[in-house]
Formats: C-alpha cells, structure tokens, sequence
C-alpha cells in the first residue's frame, strides 16, 4: 500500500503538502496559545514580575483576583439566570465608591429594598406598553433632526456613534424633560466628561469594578461558542432570524442584553421601540457599509464603547436609483 502510494508522486506530493499544511497550523496554534504567554510570564517572572500562572482553559465558572478581592466569574447561563433571579435576595447589589454614586445618583440602579420597590414601580408605569406608545412622535421628530442633518452632509462618511449619542440625548431631553439636546447639551458634556475621568481612574483604583466585571461576564456568556456555535464571534444578525431558541442553542438565559431577573433594564421596552423606529426610518433613506477607516478597538467607559467611534459610509437611495 505505502508502496503502491510512494509509486504515485502526485498522491504523495499531495499527502505531505497536508501534512505539512497541519503541521504548521498546529505549530501556529501552540506558539499563540502557549509558547508566547509562557515565554511572557518566565520573562516577567526574570524581572521579579510575578502574577497567576497562565492557563489556556479556564471552564465556564472561574475565580479571579483583583488585589486582594476574589471574584467568581459565572458564565454558565444556567448559574446566571439563577443569580440575576436573586429569589431568595441571597444576592445584593455590589457596595459602589462615592464617585459612581455621584454618576448614578441616589436613584433606581443602586437602591435597593423598600425604595428599590417604590422607584420600580414608578419606572414600570414611565415605561409600560401605552406610554411609549406616546412618545413615539418625539422619537420620530428627534430622528428627523438627525436625518436632515445627515442630508446636508457634503462628504457621506459620518461617525454613527456620535450621531447615536446625540440621538438618543435629544429623544431623553424631549420625552423626559420637555426640554432638546442643545438645551441640555452641557448637562450631556459634562456627564460624559464625569463618565471618562471615573473610567480612567479605574485604571489606578478599582472603584468601577462592579459593572466591568458583568460586562467581562456577559461578554463571556454572548461569546461562548458552545452556546452560540463556532462562529459566536462574527456580527451576524440573521442568527436570530429563527428566534433566539434557536440561536442560544435552546439555552435562552445566554442571551441578555438587557439584564435578566427583577433588576434587569427599566428602560427595555423603551429602547427597543426607540431602535426598531430608528433602523426603520434610516433603512428606508440609506444603505451602509464600514467605512475602511474604522479601527476596532471596543473600550469600557461605563459600558462597551468603540474607542475611536464607528465611522460608517452612507450611500442615499435615490442616488443607487440614479446610478441604475
Ligand atoms: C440599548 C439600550 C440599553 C441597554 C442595552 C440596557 C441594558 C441594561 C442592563 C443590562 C441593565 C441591568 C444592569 C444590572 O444588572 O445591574 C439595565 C438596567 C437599567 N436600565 Fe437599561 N439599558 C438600555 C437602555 C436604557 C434606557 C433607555 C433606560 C431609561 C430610559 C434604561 C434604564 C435602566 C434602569 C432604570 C435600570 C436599573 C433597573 C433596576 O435596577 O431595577 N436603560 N439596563
């Protein structure tokens, strides 16, 4: 058989190509995963740098250090759903410094108890099904704001994270306060500033722990590949064509962008009518496609930011109209 093989060049040519071919891809793999962090640790451990040994694997629940403080990171979306349901209120709410106080106010997401149950309730009421349903018309106007802004734009590149920002300041001030976005744009300015100088000195003192750690574990659990399959890592939204059943791999719990459980987001139903009306009333206007000048380089300031914002390209439709 070898022989009758070897006889045949172009069978053996091929067979030691894929070998070859594996050999180097296995090679690859170890040197990325293995070779390179552990020659990182012994030459920071030659320097007296010293930390947790690497590990490739770490298992879906894992601890970690942070100083002196252990954190379990949970990832099982089972322990998740069980945790954020918090039935027997086994679970509070993680203590916050003074300066994420003064960012979030004394208000509904860090209370806790009777006056926990007191804010909800109200922001059930600010939120249910008829309410939204009237402020549909300021949603619509503020996005007719941005869109004509969009039409006088000479180059059709534009930043849709600032344009989204501004968006969802001007909806806030109009549903909210009665009030614009230029009218309360110093407020916004001075907010973000506030959100920027917290995030940063989180790099010197771990006082925002609290919400990169759930940001790490849901970005852990909207990752995983054994849940969302080989391809978990790609922007495909047709995955929930089917619904997410099918997309979480009959694990629904994996899925929650909104928090799950009594203290998940007050403002759901109020961001999705809010979404749905703005992809509609721009789809209708205009393709897109990434502009070659993005750079991706997601960051946390608060929550999950595109450092460098995301530059997109806009093509109008009655321009694609004319070119046919
Ligand atoms: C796409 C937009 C949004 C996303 C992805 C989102 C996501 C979330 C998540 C994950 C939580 C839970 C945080 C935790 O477990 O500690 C939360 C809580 C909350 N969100 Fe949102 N949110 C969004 C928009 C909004 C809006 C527009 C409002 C109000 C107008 C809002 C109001 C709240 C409130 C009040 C809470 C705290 C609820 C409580 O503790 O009882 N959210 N949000």
């Amino acid at each position: 058989m070898l022989l009758a093989t070897m006889a045949n060049p172009l069978i053996y040519f091929s067979s030691c190509t894929l070998f070859l071919s594996i050999l180097i891809i296995l090679i690859k793999f170890f040197n990325k995963v293995w070779w390179t962090p552990i020659c990182i640790q012994s030459l920071m451990k030659s320097q007296g740098i010293r930390g947790p040994s690497y590990r490739f694997l770490h298992g879906m629940n894992f601890l970690q250090w942070y100083g002196p403080q252990a954190q379990l990171i949970i990832t099982e979306p089972e322990l998740v759903k069980q945790i954020l349901s918090n039935k027997d209120r086994a679970y509070p709410k993680t203590k916050v410094s003074s300066e994420i106080k003064k960012l979030l106010g004394d208000g509904i997401v860090l209370s806790e108890g009777e006056k926990w149950v007191k804010l909800r309730k109200l922001a059930n009421h600010a939120f249910h099904g008829e309410s939204i349903k009237g402020m549909v018309p300021e949603m619509i106007a503020s996005l007719e704001i941005m869109l004509e802004r969009w039409r006088h734009r000479n180059s059709k590149e534009i930043d849709i994270f600032v344009e989204f920002k501004i968006l969802t300041s001007e909806v806030i001030s109009r549903t909210s306060f009665g009030s614009s976005y230029l009218e309360g744009q110093h407020v916004f300015d001075m907010l973000t500033r506030m959100t920027h100088i917290i995030s940063e000195n989180n790099y010197r003192a771990p006082t925002f722990s609290f919400i990169q750690d759930s940001n790490v574990a849901e970005m852990n659990v909207h990752q995983n590949p054994e849940i969302w399959g080989e391809d978990a890592l790609l922007f495909k939204p047709e995955r929930f064509a089917d619904g997410v059943v099918k997309a979480t791999n009959n694990n629904i719990a994996a899925f929650m962008p909104f928090g799950l459980g009594p203290r998940n987001c007050a403002g759901m139903n109020f961001a999705i009518t809010e979404t749905k009306l703005a992809l509609s009333m721009i789809l209708q206007r205009y393709s897109f496609t990434l502009s070659p000048t993005y750079a991706h380089c997601p960051t946390e300031v608060l929550t999950m930011c595109p450092q460098h914002g995301v530059q997109v390209i806009l093509q109008p439709y009655d321009h694609i109209a004319l070119k046919v």
